[in-house]
């Protein structure tokens, strides 16, 4: 049997430029340092640095399996030593991502994100990465049902006789940690129930049913249940697997015409479309967004990760940007106003307690 090779994307935001908006061009080179040396040394086959917005993310292939220490250990040192560029630099919130002393009013999330797969290699293996900032990871949610099971996205569904039988979704409960599997078409109803809370419900992989052949993983991270909140927007990554048995790339690009509404954007606690960008525009500004996603396109062989093609970077998303920028104002005219804001239970920013708290004797029992 063929030998493994396991795709790893780690991402951590370790420092802004300027505020929550960018990466500094001196941080990415320090990443880039980073991952060519762990080439040169065997610990990666090869690599790719991705970037959305304030968070960089390591796409790498080795032959060390999923949740490796020594790549998981690479990533965290890569991702101090870029904290140490944005000291230098005085980069926002510089290590929010890995320091307890990193200087951001914003709270910390759990770390950086990981979405790994092993898998052996097909004789071709078209795979795109998407990186997102100023959402959770329960943005892939509907993107993910609609490419794995909805047919009137993917045509395959229905007539490619390696799909026809469908995939199973893994399904995770970022609450109480718990796990489960659904098996699609037939689980559909069922699965919807769930994933339809995507703050909550996270679909962390997918599996081709007739084969269990893995087709999709995601970072999810654990939200911290703090202070009657949650914390912990992570801006997430997802790995697709396509063609041959599985959804073309264009059925997997397909979901991102439809800009939908994520959780995120501004202080992590507004509703906001998903804007599909290319790299040249994957910087969050307006009122820190609106949230946005790329994708990363790559012809892997041998674990040498051709390209990565700007899959965005295409006039047919046009429609999308412009129905995102649409639903971002009409958003922004509710201010500070539900359905724009988060409700209270899942606003990474709340003054709550305090106000409660000043205004306590103010409250007095009503009808
Ligand atoms: C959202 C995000 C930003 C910050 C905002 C305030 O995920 O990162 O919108 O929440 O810029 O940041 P602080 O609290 O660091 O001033
Ligand atoms: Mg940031
Ligand atoms: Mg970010």
């Amino acid at each position: 049997m063929s030998e493994k090779i396991t795709l790893s994307v780690i991402k951590a935001d370790v420092g802004g430029y300027v505020g929550h908006c960018d990466v500094h061009p001196a941080l990415l080179e320090r990443a880039e340092e980073k991952l060519a040396e762990a080439k040169k040394t065997g610990l990666l086959v090869d690599y790719c640095r991705g970037k959305v917005g304030d968070d960089i993310a390591l796409i790498m292939t080795h032959k060390k399996g999923i949740d490796s220490p020594d790549i998981h250990g690479f990533a965290w040192e890569t991702f101090k030593s870029a904290t140490e560029v944005a000291k230098k630099y005085g980069q926002y919130g510089a290590g929010q991502d890995l320091l307890s002393d990193a200087f951001s009013g914003n709270v910390r999330g759990m770390g950086p994100g990981v979405a790994e797969m092993e898998f052996v290699e097909r004789t071709s293996e078209p795979i795109i990465v998407f990186l997102a900032d100023k959402t959770e990871p329960g943005a892939w949610n509907l993107p993910l049902f609609k490419m794995f099971a909805d047919p009137f996205n993917t045509i395959g569904l229905i007539i490619d006789a390696k799909m026809h039988d469908g995939f199973v979704f893994e399904v995770h409960d970022l609450i109480e940690h718990k796990r489960i599997l659904f098996s699609c078409p037939e689980d559909v109803y069922d699965m919807l129930v769930f994933i339809g809370a995507p703050s909550r419900y996270v679909i962390k992989n997918v599996y081709r049913k007739n084969d269990n052949e893995i087709a999709a993983a995601t970072s999810t991270q654990r939200l911290f249940l703090l202070a009657g909140r949650y914390i912990g927007k992570d801006d997430p990554v997802m790995i697709v697997r396509s063609q041959s048995g599985l959804p073309a790339v264009g059925e997997v690009v397909e979901p991102f015409a439809f800009p939908h509404t994520v959780a995120g954007w501004m202080r992590g606690s507004h509703h906001g479309p998903m804007m599909p960008v290319s790299f040249e525009d994957d910087h969050p500004t307006r009122f820190d967004g609106p949230p946005r996603v790329v994708s990363l396109g790559f012809q892997l062989t041998q674990g040498q990760l051709v390209g990565p093609r700007d899959m965005f970077d295409d006039p047919s998303y046009d429609n999308a940007r412009k129905l995102a920028l649409d639903v971002a104002d009409y958003l922004r005219r509710h201010g500070p106003f539900e359905p724009h804001r988060l409700p209270l239970e899942e606003m990474e920013y709340t003054t709550m307690p305090e106000v409660m708290a000043k205004l306590a004797t103010r409250f007095e029992a009503s009808e």
